[in-house]
C-alpha cells in the first residue's frame, strides 16, 4: 500500500513546467485550467497532452467544447497561474487576452501557445488521459518558464544564476 503523503512528495520532486488550458464553448463562455501535466506525446502526427483530474469542473466544460489552446506560463505569469488554479465561476473576468487561430483563449505573456483538438480521452485511475491534435502553435522567443518543484514555484533565472 503507497502512503498518498509520499506519493505527493515524492512525485513532486520530478520538475514540471505550468501551462493553463483554455477553451471558449458554443455559447461564448471561456474556461481555463492549471495543469503541470503537460506533455509532448507525437510528432507524426502530431500530438500532446495532459492529465485532468475526474473532480475538476472546468474540464467537462473543456470537453464540451471540442478543443483546448495550451499555455505555456511565463515565469512572471505567477498571479494568472494562481487565478486559473482555484475555483470560480468566472476566472477570465476583467482578463485580457489574445485569440488562437481557433479562438481560443492565448495570454499575451505565454511563453508559448498550442492549438489543438480533442482527439481522444481515456480514464486512467482518479484523471482523464486527454490527448490533443495540434492544428497550430507559436512560442515567443525570449521568456523564462515558471517552474513547480516539491509544491513551490520557481524560475529558471533564478536556479541558473
Ligand atoms: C502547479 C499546478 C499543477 C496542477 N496540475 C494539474 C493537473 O495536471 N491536472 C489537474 O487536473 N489539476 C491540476 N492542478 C489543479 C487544478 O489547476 C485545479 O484543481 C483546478 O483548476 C480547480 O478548478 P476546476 O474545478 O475549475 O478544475 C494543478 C495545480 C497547480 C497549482
Amino acid at each position: 500500500m503507497i502512503n498518498p503523503r509520499t506519493f505527493r512528495d515524492v512525485l513532486g520532486t520530478y520538475p514540471t513546467g505550468v501551462c493553463v488550458i483554455t477553451s471558449v464553448e458554443a455559447d461564448g463562455r471561456r474556461h481555463g485550467l492549471v495543469v503541470g501535466s503537460f506533455t509532448s506525446i507525437s510528432l507524426d502526427p502530431p500530438l500532446v497532452g495532459f492529465f485532468p483530474d475526474k473532480r475538476s469542473s472546468t474540464w467537462p466544460r473543456i470537453e464540451a467544447a471540442g478543443r483546448f489552446c495550451v499555455n505555456v506560463l511565463g515565469a512572471e505569469q505567477l498571479e494568472l497561474c494562481r487565478r486559473f488554479a482555484a475555483r470560480s465561476d468566472d476566472k477570465f473576468a476583467e482578463l485580457a487576452h489574445d485569440h488562437s487561430p481557433s479562438g481560443m483563449p492565448v495570454f499575451e505573456d505565454a511563453i508559448a501557445w498550442i492549438d489543438c483538438r480533442i482527439e481522444q480521452v481515456t480514464e486512467i485511475g482518479d484523471h482523464w488521459l486527454v490527448v490533443g491534435a495540434v492544428e497550430a502553435l507559436g512560442k515567443r522567443d525570449e521568456g523564462t518558464p515558471l517552474l513547480f518543484f516539491r509544491g513551490q514555484y520557481h524560475d529558471l533565472a533564478e536556479l541558473s544564476d
